[in-house]
């Protein structure tokens, strides 16, 4: 498959921002603080002093360009604002990042330069500047036939370089490539994107610590994965199970689970026609997982993380499941499938029964579950129920890092209620009401002692409109998440 990655080069160098030869220099400015570049040339001063608090009054995301006084080295400066002194924040500088990468790459500037001095003085990181820049700096041209588009090659960062910087940019680039491979999954409609696709693009990652292993329906029939299968009944293309394991240490695994259903028609239990094409991103908590297996082993992390992808399509084919079917799960609970619309959770549940064989330390599912979570939340947060206390924290945590916000919502025992089938041991849904916390319920039912964590991320995975560093469409959501989470774990 042919990724498309942005291949910009990032150096650092020590040298004075007026002495940087490049298409547009980036300075960075907060409201009221116009004196901080005023020692570096007066020419530089004076342009400043001219557009400062007229033309630019340096809030949030506001930027412009203006060719720079002929004095200096850089052809253009670029001015972008970071708000008030008292709202920054790693993510004000990510936003900044990503507002500048858009627009210097709309009027073609290939050679840019990061002035860091406004930054430090804030104690604000040139990482999260270039994490956003790179983030926001992403496009899906797959399909377009019109390939040429303008790239920005280069950036050079003004900085003292230092091991701990250098550091730092490399778990950034890696973090961004990798949000573009599960962004590019994720995009990539679903005659090309089926479940051997998805598999093609795990074995992708092999390396001698990556293991990769696919399981065909034979292999999961065998194995008595009645719950995953029953999904994919109705569609002619084959599923596959993907197993990645990566082995940066000994010791219990952390397991991720991500729903890759390639495409979701709902089955027999067909969906409404308006935006079922949307539906090729129900495979976007296995393209996040691909893209945390991705990261962690370009870092060689020092962590043991095994990933599941339980791939398959959901259409109504002739030997499609029906509503009121019974099948029998790999952890031989029994399930009556009340909508074949449900079909996420019963991918996942067999997933987790799996999972559970390699004794790990923690499991965390990864999927667009339900509409309710997108109902609620919108593009604002991740939903997230588990069992663990610790965990749940953790993953808190780096939610509040990367700004993948999660909130948490109750794994509550009430909902057993909405799940009791009359002919089998669980229906596979309960209804509309409080289906966000019925469907994890339903999980919980799969998981035992181990600590588990679910996220639903059906109101992130896909951004209606633009924003600062998350284009339209696929939003990689989950990478940069569990990344930030597995690395921690590491530490
Ligand atoms: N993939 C959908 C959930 C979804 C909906 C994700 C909209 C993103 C946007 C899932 O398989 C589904 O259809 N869930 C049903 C469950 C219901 C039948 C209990 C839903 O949410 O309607
Ligand atoms: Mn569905
Ligand atoms: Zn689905």
């Amino acid at each position: 498959m042919n990724h498309i990655f942005t291949a910009m080069d990032i150096s650092i160098r020590k040298q004075r921002e007026t002495d940087c030869a490049c298409d547009a220099l980036i300075l960075p400015f907060v409201e009221n603080e116009r004196e901080r570049y005023a020692d570096l040339h007066p020419s530089l001063a004076a342009l400043i002093g001219r557009v400062f608090g007229r033309e630019f009054r340096a809030q949030k995301n506001e930027s412009l360009l203006v060719p720079a006084p002929p004095e200096i080295k850089p052809q253009r400066i670029f001015f972008i604002g970071l708000g008030k002194k008292g709202d920054l924040s790693p993510e004000r500088v990510r936003q900044a990042g990503g507002k500048s990468g858009t627009s210097l790459r709309e009027v073609r500037m290939n050679d840019i330069a990061l002035s860091t001095t406004l930054l430090r003085a804030h104690g604000l990181s040139e990482a999260d500047f270039l994490e956003g820049l790179l983030l926001g700096t992403y496009r899906f041209r797959k399909y377009a036939s019109e390939k040429k588009t303008s790239e920005i090659a280069r950036c050079t960062v003004l900085a003292q370089p230092s091991t701990d910087l250098r550091t730092k940019v490399n778990w950034i680039r890696t973090l961004s490539s990798s949000v573009h491979f599960a962004r590019d999954l994720v995009n990539t409609p679903a005659n090309d994107m089926t479940p051997s696709d998805l598999a093609r693009a795990a074995c992708s990652l092999r390396t001698s610590r990556l293991r990769v292993t696919i399981l065909d329906e034979k292999d999961a029939k065998g194995l008595g994965m009645g719950s995953y299968l029953s999904v994919a009944r109705g569609s002619d293309q084959p599923p596959r199970f993907i197993i990645l394991e990566y082995r940066g240490s000994k010791g219990k695994p952390i397991v991720l689970i991500g729903k890759s259903v390639t495409f979701d028609s709902g089955g027999i239990s067909l969906k409404p026609a308006d935006g079922m094409e949307k539906m090729k991103y129900d495979m976007a908590g296995g393209a996040a997982v691909l893209g945390v297996m991705r990261a962690i082993s370009l870092a060689q992390l020092p962590v043991h993380v095994i990933g599941i992808l339980p791939a398959t399509e959901n259409l109504p084919g002739g030997s499609a499941s029906r509503p009121g079917d019974v099948v029998r799960s790999l952890n031989g609970k029994t399930i009556e499938i009340i909508s074949t619309d449900a079909e996420g959770r019963m991918t996942i549940a067999d997933a987790i029964a799996f999972a559970l064989r390699y004794k790990p330390r923690a499991i965390i599912d990864i999927a667009t579950l339900t509409g309710a979570c997108a109902i609620a939340f919108g593009h604002c947060a991740i939903a997230m129920m588990g069992n663990r206390r610790e965990l749940l924290d953790a993953v808190k945590r780096a939610g509040e890092q990367t700004q993948e916000t999660v909130w948490e919502m109750p794994l509550a025992e009430d909902c057993a209620e909405y799940l009791k089938s009359d002919v089998a041991d669980l229906k596979n849904t309960g209804g509309k009401s409080g289906a966000l916390l019925t469907s994890a319920y339903f999980l919980s039912q799969f998981v035992g002692d181990t600590p588990w964590v679910h996220l639903d991320i059906a109101g992130t995975a896909w951004a209606e409109r633009e924003r600062p560093y998350i284009p339209k469409g696929a939003s990689g959501i989950g990478v940069r998440l569990l990344a930030t989470l597995v690395r921690d774990f590491a530490r």
